[in-house]
């Protein structure tokens, strides 16, 4: 079994990383015109239901309209977004005569918006964009904007959609399809409600410690995962009980931004991998399946991973890395298991099994997974 020190080797590696231009700040929305009008119009706007509501939202696209942007708006964007979505939104686009895209919301609708930007540009089939490097070329222009922190989706070149016909999680890995422009603006987060500040900002933990705790670390990455560690520490739980309270939502967002720079060069592992099976047939959201597993896959990790999880645990302010996630997580009311949502025990064995078609993530988990293994966390999260 490999050591963590060993891990840690990167001699003969040479990586990439793409960034995309990025502005960031309490009432950074404002910026948005000038950036949109650096690039093309009519724009559509993609976003999912509950989002348009909000008065944020309606303040945005009155700021737009204000400097003279037209928009047209496709709100239906569902969670792990369906390929069927991703159509709809494209049919959207094609009848706005859209030339830009500006996704607002959760990393569902920031990767909708990134993957029907593609198709708007190149006549291809969905099915032909999944795994790694298959994008044709860059989209139409995209501009992202969270409210959540969150996936990261808007600086990675990731996306993960659901194949309704297999009830299966697959992913889109390419530079092609990052943004034109994020702007982060942590105030969109504020009318968040506390359950999915709570599982948003796990997901943002899983990022940092599965991009810490890797099989492939990086130098440059290790200090942005852990400062990334270290902000949910430090303001998630503030963010979840006091929701208004600015300094914490802007510090998660910061923690969201800098797990989302871990998502490129490094990636995530197991507790990512096995969370594609709880997505696809079981529909739990994205950061409450990581927020579920993370302690169990930390459990297991720990004979590879001691030191590591020992600089984890010092960012988190306490020397036992599990324990203060397992704390965290029970503090924010994402401590959950998987029975709590509907996952029967006869159905560990066949999510396992699923769970190992993920190997572009679990060949990234410190501690090789085999079927039995998966199963074995499964049962413990069970
Ligand atoms: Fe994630």
């Amino acid at each position: 079994m490999k050591t963590a020190d060993a891990l840690t080797e990167i001699s003969g590696r040479v990586f990439s990383m793409c960034l995309p231009p990025m502005t960031m700040g309490l009432g950074a929305r404002q910026q948005l015109p000038r950036i949109l009008s650096e690039l093309d119009h009519p724009v559509l706007v993609v976003t999912d239901a509950g989002v348009s509501a909000t008065p944020l939202f309606a303040e945005i696209l009155d700021l737009l309209s204000a400097q003279g942007i037209s928009t047209e708006v496709y709100a239906g964007v569902t969670p792990e977004p369906p390929i069927r979505v991703i159509h709809d939104c494209v049919s959207a686009a094609i009848d706005a005569d859209a030339k830009v895209l500006l996704g607002i919301g959760g990393g569902s609708s920031l990767d909708a918006t990134k993957i029907a930007a593609v198709l708007l540009k190149h006549q291809c089939p969905i099915d032909s964009l999944f795994g790694t490097d298959n994008v044709p070329g860059r989209g139409v222009p995209t501009v992202l904007v969270p409210t959540t922190a969150g996936t990261g989706s808007e600086v990675t070149p990731i996306a993960v959609l659901t194949d309704e016909t297999q009830d299966l999680k697959r992913g889109i890995v390419s530079d092609f399809i990052l943004p034109s422009h994020a702007v982060i603006d942590p105030q969109l987060c504020i009318s968040l409600p506390p359950g999915p500040t709570a599982y948003t900002g796990m997901d943002t933990l899983a990022h940092a410690i599965e991009g810490y705790a890797n099989r492939f670390p990086l130098p440059l990455i290790d200090g942005m995962a852990l400062e990334a560690t270290r902000l949910v520490a430090g303001h998630l739980r503030k963010a979840v009980h006091d929701g208004t309270n600015e300094e914490a939502r802007y510090g998660m967002a910061r923690a969201s931004l800098l797990g989302g720079y871990c998502l490129g060069p490094v990636n995530t592992g197991a507790v990512h991998a096995l969370a594609y099976p709880l997505g696809a047939r079981f529909h739990v959201a994205h950061g409450a399946a990581n927020a579920l597993l993370l302690p169990h896959v930390m459990r297991f990790n720990a004979p590879v991973a001691e030191s590591r999880y020992a600089q984890i645990a010092e960012a988190m302010g306490t020397n036992d890395a599990i324990q203060a996630v397992e704390e965290l997580s029970a503090d924010v009311g994402t401590d959950r298991r998987l029975r709590d949502f509907g996952v029967q025990r006869e159905n560990l064995v066949e999510m396992a099994a699923a769970a190992m078609d993920v190997q572009r993530l679990l060949s990234k988990n410190p501690r090789d997974v085999t079927e039995a293994d998966a199963l074995a966390i499964y049962e413990a999260a069970f």
